[in-house]
């Protein structure tokens, strides 16, 4: 299984975005995880729209877009317009996650489910033949910088299992509190792209970290 690290944009320094990504485009990093977090679904307020758009100018790289917010099919396709790669919104936050799916789809990207650290696998069966991700929270969404849960363990290869019948190409990515310390064993259950702020960001040479995660 491939392994891809996915640097969370959130903890990068705001004052110097173009710098962050610059650094982000010479690195190992395959992906670029953006946080958008609303203030209702989340208690926290991230960004949207207008800080997207040099963050994609910016970068060629595969931009993963995580909503953490309240009815986002009402936004998923000004998502798919701002350039994400793949959409990710939460179980937790819709009413209709098939009208998500569908939207997302139609207007040209992947499409990722996720879901908070209390919500049981078994929420995401009817769901897995017809999405390409499952994200996997490790931590309670809303802030960077917390412990990793280490039940999501558990959770990934769980999913793994689930998705051997109803979807083998379902990529598993985990979120929160990942570093080199417990990357290998997340992509030994089956995960195969592991978001990480503050490891990255935090890093005295976070090209280094990012290769460190790979190797874990
Ligand atoms: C939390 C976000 C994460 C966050 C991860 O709600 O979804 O992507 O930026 O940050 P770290 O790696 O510091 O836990
Ligand atoms: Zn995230």
């Amino acid at each position: 299984m491939q392994r891809i690290i996915a640097p969370s944009v959130l903890s990068a320094d705001f004052g110097h975005l173009e710098r962050d990504i610059r650094m982000l485009n010479d690195s190992r990093a395959e992906w670029i995880h953006i946080d958008v977090m609303d203030g209702v679904f989340v208690p926290n307020i991230s960004f949207g729209f207008p800080v997207m758009k040099p963050i994609r100018q910016a970068s060629p790289k595969f931009m993963d877009v995580h909503l953490m917010i309240i009815d986002p099919e009402k936004y998923v396709e000004r998502f798919v317009e701002a350039g994400s790669d793949l959409v990710t919104f939460h179980l937790e936050a819709t009413k209709d996650p098939r009208k998500c799916i569908d939207l997302i789809r139609k207007a040209g990207a992947k499409v990722g489910i996720s879901i908070k650290p209390a919500t049981p696998i078994e929420d995401l069966k009817e769901w897995l033949s017809d999405i390409d991700l499952v994200l996997v929270m490790s931590v309670e969404p809303g802030f960077g910088g917390q412990s990793f849960m280490p039940h999501s363990i558990e959770k990934v290869a769980g999913i793994r299992k689930m998705a051997e019948t109803l979807n083998p190409n379902l990529m598993i990515e985990v979120d929160g509190g990942i570093s080199s310390k417990n990357a290998r064993l997340l992509f030994d259950a089956g995960a195969e792209a592991l978001v990480a702020g503050s490891a990255v960001f935090k890093a005295e040479d976070p090209k280094q970290e990012i290769i460190n995660m790979l190797n874990a």
